[in-house]
């Protein structure tokens, strides 16, 4: 028995969730005025016997004993698993962790950061420290940032450490060695400036390093990806920000530079993405703390088009995530979430931050006040790359920000922008529309409705009838083996509130991470999960799925997402039919839903069903 499954099956639900809230009994189950919504009749209901929890109302969202601990405290799986351990008397030990090697991969950084800063204050350094003050840093800036230099020749860094008792291996794990063929170990950094990178706890995860001769290969050499660096999950000057991002909103610039110049002339609310394309993970970490987020962006057109490109793939995330309606962390529970207001403001060419607010520090409020919506910001880029006198120019335009529209879930707020979309082309909005079907076919895979399902895929799914989670977790199985065939589309098509099993919802939850910060959302996404479920995880990425030669991963997943989505709603179905019965009124919300409900699953019945049908099968589970 796994840590996971020994806590769960310790746990009382309904005695876990009495803590938070007022139970009253109700047949076999319990209620309660749900406590992640304000309500006056209860709509939250404990089933002891699944030791599963729901709410029925503005919610809709339910689970198991370690979501609602993770729901109501507010914490991530883990620690909602420490906390539901320390409840039952099981201490959770952390298998990847035990020896700490996170913390001791944090230790060396702390203390190769320290090297760096004394070594920028040697005479070694002085034309750093030259270069420095050139670019109009001044000292209390270089402390702030904690500005550093490597020196250039015999591995002093590996020197120091391993003579402070570090072990090469570990140094190297740290991203501040490398290993030759012949098992030598040298310094990464040689002759650079160093920038440490802190992370949203102020830990020192990795660095950045500037080449000080021109002629240097790369500019920029980052700490590679390490167990506790990722530099697509982190924003550079977070750690110092987030009082100001809080009161303020976030400025997002691209680089290391451009964060120190900001934060030099108190523009404090600036992070910087680290020259990548906004990931979601980024976003996530701002979102903690505003709703408010500008871009701004260097004049630089050479490097316009790959930025396009990457905003394009990561608009799509955002809205599917909006629409999933998930649930920042450290929100209150009473707060719906918002939609993120993402703006963007563009530099005049060859200028990046770092030049404008040393030119013209005053300028800068009014430059970011002057940001427009990233739907605005994409429509001018575009129009001013095309002939907007032709049709066919227009045409373009449209064609290529209908690729963005196409992937708002909302139908109501799709139209809206297709309305302004073709208001501003002067195009036909009902032509607009009507080309969305085809750019969706295009971009993504089949998606519900548009292909019957042949009977013959029914065998395809091996199903274990009386595990409860079985669906899910073959659900999972096929997203993580059969990324190529199914892919982001299908990801998306799952709604978290799906999964009954905490354990499962947060493999879930760490597959969208990974596609969120992958940088071809076509690629398998490369998962990292918490060390407690890397197990499970394991599991499920070499579980045989048996698919039978004419059962393609596509249409396995096709009746594995039906087949599931019907089982959560029939579950529905059986809750609130107790529900109504017990004390609201065929005329209450309940009944509304109880309804739509079952127009659903009338409606997934009729996808499930053979499409020339030889016999009455296709029933659900
Ligand atoms: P820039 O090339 O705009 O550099 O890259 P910069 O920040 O203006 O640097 P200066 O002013 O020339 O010193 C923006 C950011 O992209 C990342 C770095 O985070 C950099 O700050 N980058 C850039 C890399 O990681 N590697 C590179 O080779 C180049
Ligand atoms: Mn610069």
């Amino acid at each position: 028995m796994t840590q996971i499954d020994d806590v769960k099956s310790r746990v009382d639900i309904a005695e876990l969730i009495g803590g938070y809230v007022q139970l009253q009994r109700s047949g076999s189950s319990f209620k309660a005025n749900c406590p992640f919504h304000q309500e006056r009749t209860p709509s939250f209901y404990v089933f002891p016997d699944r030791q599963s929890w729901r709410c029925f109302g503005a919610c809709a969202e339910g689970g198991d004993a370690l979501s609602f601990v993770m729901k109501a405290d507010r914490v991530d799986f883990r620690e909602a698993l420490h906390r539901l351990g320390a409840r039952v008397g099981v201490t959770i030990v952390n298998q990847q962790e035990a020896g700490g090697r996170s913390s001791q991969l944090f230790e060396i950084n702390d203390v190769a950061r320290r090297f760096f800063q004394q070594m920028l204050a040697t005479p070694e350094a002085e034309f750093v420290r030259g270069y420095l003050h050139n670019r109009g840093l001044t000292d209390r800036s270089l402390q702030t940032f904690e500005f550093g230099y490597s020196p250039l020749r015999d591995n002093r860094l590996l020197a120091h450490l391993t003579g402070a008792g570090y072990a090469p291996d570990l140094i190297t794990e740290a991203g501040l060695a490398r290993e030759t063929d012949d098992g030598r170990h040298y310094d990464l950094f040689r002759g650079r400036l160093m920038i440490p990178i802190r992370d949203w706890s102020a830990r020192v995860a990795g660095f950045g390093s500037r080449a000080m001769d021109d002629g240097a290969t790369a500019k920029y050499i980052n700490t590679p990806r390490t167990p506790v660096f990722d530099k697509s999950r982190i924003l550079f000057a977070m750690h110092l920000a987030k009082e100001p991002v809080r009161q303020q909103g976030a400025v997002i610039v691209e680089g290391y530079m451009d964060a120190v110049m900001a934060h030099q002339h108190g523009f404090d609310n600036v992070v910087a993405s680290m020259g990548t394309a906004l990931t979601e993970h980024q976003v996530a970490l701002v979102r903690r703390l505003t709703r408010h987020v500008t871009m701004a962006l260097d004049g630089d057109p050479a490097g316009r088009n790959a930025t396009l490109r990457s905003l394009e793939s990561s608009w799509g995330v955002f809205q599917q995530r909006n629409a999933r309606g998930t649930q920042p962390a450290g929100m209150s529970v009473l707060q719906q979430p918002e939609a993120l207001e993402l703006r963007v403001a563009e530099l005049p060419a060859g200028q990046d931050p770092d030049d404008f607010i040393r030119q013209s520090p005053e300028a800068w409020p009014a430059f970011v006040a002057g940001a427009a919506s990233l739907f605005d910001y994409l429509l001018a880029s575009l129009s001013a790359r095309a002939d907007m006198e032709s049709a066919d120019g227009r045409a373009w335009v449209a064609q290529t920000m209908l690729r963005f529209v196409a992937q708002i879930p909302d139908a109501i707020r799709r139209d809206t922008y297709i309305d302004d979309l073709a208001g501003r082309l002067s195009l036909n909005a009902d032509r607009l529309r009507a080309a969305i079907p085809e750019i969706v076919r295009q971009s993504a895979a089949p998606r519900r409705g548009e292909q019957r399902v042949p009977a013959a895929a029914d065998e395809a799914i091996p199903l274990s009838g009386r595990n409860e989670d079985a669906t899910e977790e073959y659900a999972l199985a096929l997203l993580l083996q059969h990324w190529d065939g199914i892919g982001l589309a299908a990801a998306a098509e799952i709604a978290a509130d799906w999964f009954r099993n905490a354990e499962n919802r947060e493999i879930y939850r760490c597959i969208m991470d990974a596609v969120a910060t992958a940088s071809d959302v076509d690629a398998p996404p490369d998962v990292l999960a918490p060390p407690e479920l890397e197990p499970h995880l394991n599991r499920l990425k070499t579980r045989e799925l048996r698919l039978s030669g004419s059962a393609k991963p596509e249409l396995a997943w096709r009746q594995t997402r039906l087949k599931w989505e019907r089982k959560h709603l029939d579950n529905n179905v059986l809750q609130l039919s107790a529900l109504l019965q017990d004390t609201e009124g065929w005329d209450s919300p309940a009944a509304v839903r109880l309804t739509e409900a079952a127009a659903r699953i009338c409606e997934i019945d009729r996808e499930l069903r053979p499409a020339a049908p030889r016999q009455s099968s296709g029933r659900g589970l």
